[in-house]
């Protein structure tokens, strides 16, 4: 096998590592040394060779631990996966869309084999060799979406789309950045963005939406979003916001670079053929600061974003009352030196 899956955890003890390839394909977000919300939308049409872009669902070292991950988080909240009754044909597509992707473009780890209906899949990294009917629920453990999404790193919101919006109907969410599929279920796109400040005033949402609306099949788009978690909590829900909320209180000026953590979501859209229903996985990327600031450019570029971020930014993505001690420790990590513009 061509990737080194690492064997660690999102808890407890959070053994989570970055490799030396890891940190370097770390997709970082900022293009300039300030932030603000844009509708920041790219064709997804494959990146640079070793890029998170380069594939259409990334498979890193982090896949198998992960995937480990989400089955605790599941085991303690079905909820956390769910389906409307009018979602199981966006389920079967979604899993076609995996299976095929993966299969092609990681032939050393899925394979996928068909013979009309029947069809095989082979996942090597989790040891899963399955053979079922397509679109036949019954020949599988669990329903397409959780089938599928249990194997495949990264959340997915599965949305419906009906009297010119998105409704989210389905779901598999465990990595998420301090929101519920619980409470969103059955939502459309402006009710379940209606917390983030600014970013309505601003229009954004308006576009957005009639971007995705317009999204074809074959035709993938993506952006970035980005937010900080102290420790590599990959679970960081409104639902077990009584576990991890506490940890921001015991950040230090000594340990501030191994637990603060940037978190990076590189969302993608794609198009589903039979059910015309618009797929959003979110992948999730953690990288801590003593690791961020050995890339000089990430450092000093990170330090300007954070101490320059509009207030209601740093309250929403939640890290207000620690944002002086970001600013502290990024300061020594910027020499002043102007950058230029891009990654
Ligand atoms: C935040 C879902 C597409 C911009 C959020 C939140 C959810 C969400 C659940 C958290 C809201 C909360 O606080 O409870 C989705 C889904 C999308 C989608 C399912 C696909 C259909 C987009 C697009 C944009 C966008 C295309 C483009 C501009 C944002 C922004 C935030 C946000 C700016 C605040 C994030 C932050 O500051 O960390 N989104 N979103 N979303 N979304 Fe989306």
């Amino acid at each position: 096998m061509t990737i080194q899956f690492n064997d660690e955890t999102f808890r407890g003890d959070y053994s989570f590592r970055n490799s030396p390839w890891a940190i370097k394909r770390f997709p970082f977000p900022f293009h300039e040394d300030s932030y603000m919300y844009s509708v920041n939308m790219e064709q997804h049409r494959g990146g640079p060779a070793g890029s998170v872009f380069e594939k259409r669902f990334d498979v890193d070292e982090h896949y198998v631990s992960e995937m480990r991950d989400r089955a605790l988080v599941l085991a303690e909240d079905p909820l956390r996966c769910q389906s409307l009754p009018h979602m199981t044909l966006a389920g079967w597509d979604l899993l076609e869309l995996i299976m095929v992707s993966k299969s092609e473009d990681y032939p050393d780890l899925f394979e996928l084999h068909r013979d009309g209906d029947r069809w095989r899949w082979v996942n090597k990294p989790l040891g899963i060799d399955d053979t079922f009917t397509f679109m036949d629920e019954t020949t599988l453990p669990y329903g397409p979406l959780e089938y599928i999404t249990r194997q495949t790193q990264g959340d997915f919101a599965v949305l419906d789309q009906r009297d010119d919006n998105l409704w989210m109907d389905a779901g598999m969410v465990t990595t998420q950045a301090d929101w519920s599929l619980d409470f969103d279920i059955g939502m459309n796109f402006f009710e379940w963005h209606a917390p983030v400040p600014l970013a309505h005033e601003l229009g954004i949402f308006k576009r957005a939406l009639k971007f995705l609306m317009n999204v074809q099949q074959g035709a993938p788009a993506r952006r970035l979003n980005w937010t900080m978690t102290v420790n590599p909590l990959l679970d960081t829900s409104p639902e077990n916001y009584h576990k991890w909320g506490i940890q921001k209180t015991e950040l230090t000026a000594e340990n501030i670079g191994a637990k603060q953590h940037l978190r990076v979501e590189l969302q993608t859209f794609y198009r589903l053929p039979r059910s015309n229903a618009l797929v959003f996985p979110i992948r999730c990327y953690l990288i801590a600061f003593q690791d961020l600031v050995t890339v000089p450019k990430w450092g000093r570029r990170l330090h300007r974003v954070i101490r320059d971020l509009p207030e209601e930014l740093a309250t929403y993505k939640g890290f207000i009352a620690n944002r002086p001690l970001m600013i502290d420790y990024l300061s020594r990590h910027d020499d002043g030196l102007p950058t230029s513009p891009g990654v």
